[in-house]
């Protein structure tokens, strides 16, 4: 294994996932694991992460010296290198500004670790303090206008370490930069691949689970499905999953859960519907953020409920993902915080549950990869992400049934369309939305007065921007023409191009 050290970096989960892409098994070891245990662990190399502190801090995050001298080739990024650089004997040079972005950056190509680097070619930069003085045995083998010594590598001891971030795409040879670390340099194989995660997963959960049992709630999305089909395949009926539906689902979608899980799995599965119940609470309710708290509060008490009654439950599963979870690196630990909004409803805190999220390390595009391993249907596991309040932040202004009716089947038809071009997997997220705006239209001889309704689709890394997508003219037509004849109710279809900022995905 590859052990990459934490000192706290924003981006430690993504040297974890550069290196797993290189199909080598990597995992994260906290600072003060004990030079007697990382020898203990045996590890092909180690990398010694970013961190937002300096050496000179008092509170120092630091390693045992003797990690250099053990034969293990290290790479130490950022703050990494800053740490190698003091221990060994370099100067770090303190600095209370800022270097950060994008800067150009020019190589010595025949170091290993730069084989096959552009050079100059753009790097990334995130740092204070910078190393001015390479200790002895190692040499400068980049540099950038401001900052000298980019990096420092000693061919002999294969100690490197470089300032700016290899693991970000920003880095233009990054992903090359890594590859020659683990194979030029510590000459690793690629072995591991996501087959042999799902088999460490479930020998993990397991070993945490033991005879007890575990509470999902499935939605039907791509990270609570495959949660659960990894958590089945661990502890079999011992799962119990709760499905509620709120009657703002897409269409079909109870079924899609229903004959995945409950049919073809065999998983024991709970199907709650509790439509009613949302539909009447949300009666008159316009605010877009009153509606949410309405539906996540009510989602929290139905949920509470349900698990209840599994009386000898002891855990809560999730299916939270790496994007979902902050790491705060503002204190400088590895704390973390949760993007509640991300989880329908939050977490049910009260109901004394202990926590298990298998899936917290990994990004979407793994997660899916996993799904198709343990077997779930491309229809559930290539999914466009679906918002908790579901259609209820589509249907702009007031929600009513037969506007959820109207909506399901819109929506339906554009994605439906969208996959038999085969361009649904090229879009990050499509989606219709209810617009409450009624607009005069000619049917046969009919004057009619409906609704409009919009198309919306975008494309984005992390939903954080987003561009909208540039959809085919032949496709919205065919898709505007069967929403207009088949959907009764709407007369009139419009197409979103606003991209993210300054509109945001969703309407509401
Ligand atoms: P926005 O509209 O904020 O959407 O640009 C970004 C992503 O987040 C999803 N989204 C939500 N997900 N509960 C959720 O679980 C919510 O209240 C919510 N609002 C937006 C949205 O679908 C998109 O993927």
């Amino acid at each position: 294994a590859v052990i990459v050290i934490d000192y706290g970096s924003q981006y430690t989960k993504l040297i974890l996932r550069r290196i797993r892409e290189n199909h080598i098994y990597s995992e994260i070891v906290p600072v003060n694991t004990l030079y007697e245990k990382i020898v203990e662990i045996n590890p092909s190399a180690i990398i010694l992460s970013g961190g937002p502190r300096s050496v000179y801090d008092k509170d120092a995050l630091t390693i045992d010296k003797r990690i250099f001298e053990a034969g293990i080739p290290v790479l130490g990024i950022c703050y990494g290198m800053q740490l190698m650089a003091h221990l060994l004997g370099g100067r770090v040079e303190p600095s209370d500004t800022r270097e950060y972005g994008r800067a150009d950056a020019e190589f010595k190509t025949d170091s290993p670790l730069f084989k096959g680097v552009k050079s100059p070619s753009v790097v990334w930069m995130s740092h204070g303090d910078k190393v001015m003085e390479v200790p002895e045995g190692f040499e400068i083998i980049a540099s950038t206008e401001d900052t000298k010594i980019a990096a420092m590598g000693n061919d002999k001891k294969k100690l490197y370490a470089v300032q700016f971030h290899p693991e970000v795409s920003h880095t233009e040879s990054g992903k090359i930069i890594l590859k020659n670390f683990l194979f030029e340099i510590a000459k690793i194989k690629p072995d591991w691949q996501m087959g042999s995660f799902i088999d460490e997963k479930v020998r993990e959960i397991k070993e945490i689970v033991g005879n007890k049992k575990v509470i999902l709630g499935l939605s039907g999305g791509v990270d609570s499905s495959v949660a659960a089909a990894l958590i089945h395949k661990a502890i079999g009926d011992n799962l119990y999953c709760i499905f509620v539906d709120h009657g703002l689902l897409r269409k079909n979608e109870g079924e899609i859960v229903y004959k995945t899980f409950k049919e073809r799995f065999g998983f024991n599965l709970k199907m709650v519907d509790a439509s009613k119940m949302f539909l009447e609470r949300l009666k008159g309710v316009i605010d877009p953020e009153e509606k949410r708290k309405i539906i996540g509060k009510t989602f929290v008490e139905v949920f509470e409920k349900e698990a209840s009654l599994f009386k000898d439950a002891e855990f809560l599963a999730q299916g939270t993902l790496y994007p979902d979870v902050i790491e705060s690196s503002a204190h400088g630990g590895t704390s973390v915080t949760i993007k509640t909004h991300h989880n329908v409803g939050g977490l049910p805190e009260k109901m004394n549950l202990k926590l298990l999220e298998p899936l917290r390390d990994l990004f979407k595009d793994e997660v899916r990869e996993i799904g198709r391993i343990l077997g779930l249907p491309e229809e559930i596991v290539s999914r466009h992400p679906f918002p908790g309040p579901g259609l209820a932040v589509r249907i702009i202004g007031e929600i009513t049934e037969d506007k959820i009716r109207i909506l399901q089947e819109a929506d339906h038809i554009f994605i439906e369309e969208l996959r038999k071009v085969g361009l649904y997997n090229d879009i990050s997220q499509a989606f219709a939305v209810l617009t409450p705006v009624k607009t005069v239209g000619v049917m046969g001889d009919y004057r009619t007065y409906e609704y409009v309704l919009a198309l919306r689709a975008v494309k984005t890394e992390d939903f954080m921007t987003a561009d909208w997508y540039e959809m085919p003219y032949n496709l919205l037509k065919k898709v505007s023409s069967r929403i207009i004849n088949k959907v009764k109710g709407i007369n009139r279809v419009v197409y979103d191009v606003t991209s993210k900022p300054p509109a945001t995905v969703e309407w509401e």
